[in-house]
Parts: C-alpha cells; structure tokens; sequence
C-alpha cells in the first residue's frame, strides 16, 4: 500500500425531509450571505427551491439565487457568478442540484477569492482558498458532494477541464434520496454509470497489497449491481435510491482510492465526448469503460479475472483467466444495456469521423500519456474510441 493522506471534511445529512434543516446547517457553518446555485429548472418545478429558501428565511439569512447551471457546465455562467457574489459580498454559496451545479459553486467559490481567471485553475493550478460551498443534492452521480474537485467545460473550443483542491470539499451535504425519485429514469442510470466508473478508475491500480480498498470497492459495486435495477423497476423504491444515494458519495470521496494509484484515463477520454456531444457524462462512460477494459486488459488479466469472479459471479478459468477477464467485460456490458445505457458511439450519438480531433483534442499529463494503470498515448485513446464503435 502506498503512504497516504485522508481529510474529509464534510458533514452529511442524510435521510428524508433533511432539506428543510439547509438554513440550519448554513448557520452553523458561519454563512451569512448565501448564493443559491442551481440548474435548469428541476428543483423550482419539484419545489425544493422554496423549501429550501424557506429554511433559509427561518434562520434569518439573506440570500441571492443563480439559476440556469447546464449538465456539462460552462464557464460563462460561473464568470457571471463571480462577479454577483462580489457584487453581493456574498459569503457563503449552497448548490442545489447535481454534479453540475455543485461543480459550478465550487469554481464560483474558488473564483471570488482569486484576483487572476479563475479558469487557471481548470488548467492545473491547485485551489487553496474558495468560498465556503454546501449542497443538497438531487442526483446519485458525480460524488461532488464529498470530492475536492470540479469540472467545468470552457465555451471558447468546448474545452472539458477539471480543478481540484481541499478547499472545494463541501462544508456540509444534504442527501435526501427522495428528492432522486423524480429523476427519468435514463439519468438515474447515466448517475449510477458514474458511480461505478469512480470505483473502477481506483481498482485497476499497479498498486499491489490493497486488500481493504480492493474489498471496498467491490462493497460498492456489488451494491450498484443489485439496487439499480430495482429503482430503474420502481422509481419510487426509497431504499434503493438511498443505498445507491450513499454508494455515490463514498465512491468518490477517495475512502476506496486511497494508498493505491489510480487510472482515471477513462474520466479523461469520455470528457472529450461529452464536451463534443453534450451528452450526460454517465452514458458517455457507460461507452468508454468496457472499451478502455479491452484495451488495458491484458496489464493484468488476474485483477480483470478478480472482479469478474467477484462481482458477476463468473467461474474462474484457472487454465485461461484471460477468457474469465473477458466475461467479466461482457456481463458489464449486459448490465449497462439492461439499466438503459448505450455502449456504442452510435447509440451515444457519436460519429467515428470525430475520432482523432477528439483524441487530438484530450489533456495528457506532463509526460505526454494519461492513466496511472496503463500510460496511454494519443494514438492508443484513438484506438480505444474505435473499439467503442
Ligand atoms: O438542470 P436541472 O433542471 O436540475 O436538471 C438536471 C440535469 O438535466 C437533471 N436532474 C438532476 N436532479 C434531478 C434532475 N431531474 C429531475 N429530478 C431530479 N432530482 O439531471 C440532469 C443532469 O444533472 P447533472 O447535475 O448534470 O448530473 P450529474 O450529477 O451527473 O453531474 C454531471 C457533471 O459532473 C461532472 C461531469 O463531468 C458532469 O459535468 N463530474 C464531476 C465530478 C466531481 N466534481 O467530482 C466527478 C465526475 O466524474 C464528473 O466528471
Ligand atoms: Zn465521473
């Protein structure tokens, strides 16, 4: 196991109704000015807006709102974001929303105590100082919720980035899995998708002797594999959402990450399809992952073979654990397709002619290759796109 560091700050609230204590929790939390931070328009039309401002009013705090956050989030809004807060003195910003709108508060956040753009940090400068963030969340997805990290695409060339620093990480989270229960089903999925992805991204590692992150991780695939199905069954199965609601947060906050390297190419080649496409981060995994698994496979068949007989249940193939490793692939992809994922560009809606401005277009690190499991290059990220034809 590697030497690690592990600081998670947040405070989670978790259950029904806990919403309604949002003003209470921001109290505590010394916020006095608050910006409301959230998307589209699910939260006004569910009426957690209200409820929210409604917890807001009763502990006497002001605040201002900032609606129209976009899944894949732009940077144009957080500009404007910047600018109310300092406009407003605000102090303190509380994301209602997903992914997306927590990752837009937190590059607000880091924003308003930076004199440079605040788009440095989406380039690799690490955020030390940001408003105090908080979220209630609506979606089982990103982990944003727990991570110290944020990713916002910037308009001028659709440039999909992340940011990452301890002072991102919420100060406090609310999780009400009912509030996911009027998701469409297809995001419930794409959400769960991610979730799982964040576990993957950790378990294909060099790392060797991880026994408890390896057994954590599997804890929260194992849970994933027997709670989707059942909300994509029922929307309304509140246990499940709330199983599944809590496997988000530890999926990402690094409890499973930590004393091992992690990969996280795929993270970076589906970002270049969702930065293109617009299409839920989710899904565009849902395509990526079995592919970037066929193509790293054979860097360790045995831990491939593993998770196969561990999660799927398959029956190890001692003579040819390759042939294991491969069923493993194929019943990932099963289990996509039957919670509603595509796994194929043309069922994402992407076009095989993008591929190489894609792969042209991808962030590799400073030695000129992403992934910590295998170090891919831009012409092996070409070649995983096209196995995902
Ligand atoms: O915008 P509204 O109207 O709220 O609608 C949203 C949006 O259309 C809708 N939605 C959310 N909760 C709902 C709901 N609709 C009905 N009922 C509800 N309860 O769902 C859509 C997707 O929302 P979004 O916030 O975009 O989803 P998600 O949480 O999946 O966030 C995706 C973003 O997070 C980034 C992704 O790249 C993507 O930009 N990620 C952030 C990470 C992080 N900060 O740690 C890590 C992840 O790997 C990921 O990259
Ligand atoms: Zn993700």
């Amino acid at each position: 196991m590697n030497n690690f560091t592990f600081y998670s700050p947040t405070y989670f609230v978790f259950g029904k109704g806990t919403e309604n204590e949002a003003g209470q929790y921001v109290r505590r939390f010394g916020g006095n000015k608050v910006l409301i931070h959230y998307g589209g328009g699910s939260v006004v039309r569910s009426g957690l807006l209200d409820r929210v401002k409604a917890s807001l009013e009763k502990e006497n705090i002001n605040y201002v709102e900032l609606g129209g956050v976009l899944p894949n989030p732009r940077s144009g809004l957080v500009y404007t974001g910047i600018d109310l807060c300092k406009k407003e003195g605000v102090d303190f910003i509380l994301a209602v929303g997903g992914g997306s709108a927590i990752d837009s508060a937190k590059a607000i956040a880091a924003g308003v105590k930076y004199e440079g753009d605040f788009w440095d940090f989406y380039e690799g400068k690490s955020v030390t100082e940001a408003l105090k963030v908080a979220t209630v969340l609506t979606i089982a997805a990103a982990g944003s919720e727990g991570s110290g990290d944020s990713v916002i695409t910037k308009e001028d060339g659709m440039l999909k980035r992340g940011a990452s620093g301890e002072a991102l990480r919420p100060v406090f989270s609310i999780l009400n899995p009912e509030l996911t229960q009027t998701l469409p089903a297809y995001q419930t999925a794409a959400g769960a998708t991610d979730i799982m992805a964040h576990v993957f991204e950790r378990y294909f590692t060099n790392t060797k002797e991880v026994e408890i992150t390896d057994r954590l991780c599997e804890a929260v695939l194992q849970t994933m594999v027997k709670e989707v199905p059942r909300v994509i069954a029922d929307a309304n199965n509140y246990e499940a959402r709330a199983n599944i609601m809590w496997a988000g947060m530890v999926a990402h906050n690094n409890l499973v990450g930590v004393g091992r390297d992690q990969d996280w190419a795929s993270h970076g080649i589906e970002h270049e399809l969702s930065a293109l496409y617009d299409v839920a981060h989710g899904a565009g995994l849902a395509v990526i992952f079995p592919a970037w698994m066929t193509f790293v496979m054979k860097q360790d068949v045995n831990r491939f073979a593993q998770i196969a007989v561990r999660l799927w249940g398959c029956s190890m193939n001692f003579a040819n654990p390759e042939e294991t490793a491969k069923e493993g692939i194929t019943r990932l992809k099963q289990f996509l397709t039957s919670i509603g994922m595509p796994i194929t560009f043309e069922e994402l809606g992407a076009k095989e002619e993008d591929i190489p401005k894609m792969a042209e277009k991808i962030g590799l690190g400073d030695n000129g290759t992403m992934g910590g499991f295998v170090k891919l290059t831009t012409k092996d990220v070409e070649q995983i796109y096209r196995l995902a034809l």
